[in-house]
């Protein structure tokens, strides 16, 4: 069944009394100030209709998101042992920016949907282009079909001002011989792509590719094989939450990614892309309230991959 905007509003209204019981991330002190009280919806079905409801049209700071984004984009660049040589394709059941598996198993990051993972395909994106942040915004307009999609400098410079935990991570594993590039500009385009401002209709229609076997939203041609597209959506459904990737599986059971902007995005696989938004995360940095609302969208229209 095709959720309708009634179904969406339902939903919203059934998890909005949760808003209130989580914690917006304050670690990014711009982040801190957006309202607490912003919900939105968005659905994308491969045929390009688009259900919608809240906060929907409403920018926010994708954040973690951006993570599927740039290894999509260094899939396009590298040869699989390339990247899966310097990062691994494990859960690591440690919090997204944990150092404490990174000593232990030599700088070899556990999945690239953590912080130093994420590092490591920033890196990777370093070496092999000359503008990446400009690439990035390329993709992401591309894919969202939103040529006003734009990063956050405000967002990206909070960030840069509370580096020092990812920093940290750079550098270890640059110790261990896994960072090419110096760490700073890397840093500096990895909180670009986190600061991309992006609302759930541009979210979902982005990733409408990994619902699509590869195909983006009115493109001919797939920007990844329809492997390397099930590669990805079986990385988001392991490792896309972090330590939460379990219950996510539990309850939404959909392949995802969240970001501490309170953004999830959920992939039903030739079917639609999702995009939920409300910023108050739970112990885990995922959002409360939006995966409260993928549980209840999933148990509706009686999707799940599993
Ligand atoms: O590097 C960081 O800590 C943030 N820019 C991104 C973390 C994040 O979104 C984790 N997701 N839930």
């Amino acid at each position: 069944m095709k959720p309708t905007e009634q179904l969406l509003n339902e939903i919203l209204d059934e998890v909005r009394p949760l808003i209130g019981k989580g914690k917006v991330a304050d670690y990014i002190p711009a982040l801190a100030e957006v309202p607490a009280n912003k919900l939105g919806i968005a659905v994308c079905y491969n045929d390009g209709e688009i259900i919608q409801a809240g906060d929907s049209e409403e920018d926010f700071s994708i954040q973690s998101i951006s993570k599927a984004l740039s290894l999509t984009l260094a899939m396009t660049l590298y040869q699989p042992d390339e990247i899966w040589q310097r990062v691994g394709k494990e859960p690591s059941g440690h919090a997204f920016n944990s150092m404490i598996q990174l000593e232990l198993e030599n700088g070899i990051p556990r999945n690239p949907f953590i912080n130093a993972g994420a590092l490591v395909v920033s890196d990777l994106l370093h070496s092999r282009l000359s503008a990446p942040q400009y690439r990035m915004l390329e993709l992401v307009r591309d894919l969202a079909q939103n040529p006003h999609i734009c990063y956050d400098k405000v967002v990206a410079a909070s960030e840069m001002q509370h580096s020092d935990r990812n920093a940290s991570i750079a550098y270890l594993m640059r110790s261990f011989g896994n960072f090419d590039n110096e760490v700073m500009p890397v840093l500096t385009n990895y909180f670009s792509y986190c600061a991309l401002k992006m609302s759930c209709v541009d979210l979902a229609k982005t990733f409408s590719y990994l619902a699509n076997k590869g195909l983006p939203l009115g493109a001919k041609k797939t920007i990844i094989t329809q492997t390397q597209s099930k590669q990805m959506n079986a990385l988001l459904a392991t490792c896309g939450l972090y330590d939460g990737a379990g219950e996510f599986a539990y309850r939404v059971g959909m392949p995802g990614k969240s970001g501490v902007g309170g953004g999830i995005i959920a992939i039903v696989p030739g079917e639609m892309a999702i995009a939920v938004w409300s910023p108050e995360l739970d112990p885990s940095g995922n959002s409360l309230a939006g995966t409260a609302a993928l549980e209840l969208l999933a148990e509706r229209i009686g999707r799940s991959i599993f």
